[in-house]
């Protein structure tokens, strides 16, 4: 069974973003009315160690429709990632990249990177000045793709405790009044 421990990662935007381009016939395109089941399907493709989840249950409480990106190619989507506000119990906003994801048979051709720096470029126009994110430590490969894209890892252990890691930086990150 997969353990519940987590990474916890930064990258702050002071740090400039890198180009990523795509490949022939790729493209990045944002959230349409109507795309909720191609993310429902590429997410549950993509994220099989879920319980298969749907659109309405991941974005319920912090949906914003223009962090939602998809990968095509040759218009047909491929890929998935959002870029997510999330607010503490002391009611501080933060930007979180999230559900990156890319079907298999697309993967090693830098979507992933493309997708998730699209994610970052849109938080930092939102005027954020980091984005964090949390991934279980066994999924090694996004690990490292997050870490060609400036991201350090600043906790890993049990995943409440990168919660609780990941909630005290935004508080700590607030500006003060
Ligand atoms: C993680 C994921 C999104 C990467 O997508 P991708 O399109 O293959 O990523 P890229 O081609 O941009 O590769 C980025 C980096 O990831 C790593 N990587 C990609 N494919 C890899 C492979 N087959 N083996 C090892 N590392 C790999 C490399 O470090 C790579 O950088 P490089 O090309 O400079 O060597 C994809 O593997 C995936 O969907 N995985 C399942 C869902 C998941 O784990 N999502 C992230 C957790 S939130």
């Amino acid at each position: 069974m997969k353990s519940d421990n987590q990474v916890y990662m930064e990258r702050f935007f002071f740090q400039p973003l890198p180009k990523v381009g795509l490949p022939l016939y790729y493209n990045i395109s944002i959230y349409q009315e109507g795309d909720e089941s191609i993310w429902t399907i590429i997410q549950n493709k993509t994220f099989e160690n879920h319980k298969p989840k749907i659109f309405e249950e991941v974005f319920s409480s912090d949906f914003n429709k223009d962090g939602i990106f998809f990968a095509t190619y040759k218009n047909k989507k491929v890929g998935i990632a959002a870029g997510i506000f999330k607010t503490t119990p002391k009611g501080n906003f933060f930007g979180v990249l999230d559900w990156v994801g890319v079907l298999k048979e697309h993967r090693g051709k830098g979507i992933g990177s493309a997708l998730a720096t699209e994610v970052l470029n849109y938080l930092r126009m939102k005027g954020l000045l980091y984005a964090s994110l949390r991934t279980p430590v066994y999924r090694k490969t996004s690990i490292d793709m997050y870490k060609k894209l400036g991201f350090k890892i600043e906790f890993s252990g049990h995943r409440d405790s990168a919660i609780e890691k990941q909630i005290i930086k935004a508080d700590s990150f607030a500006p003060t009044k």
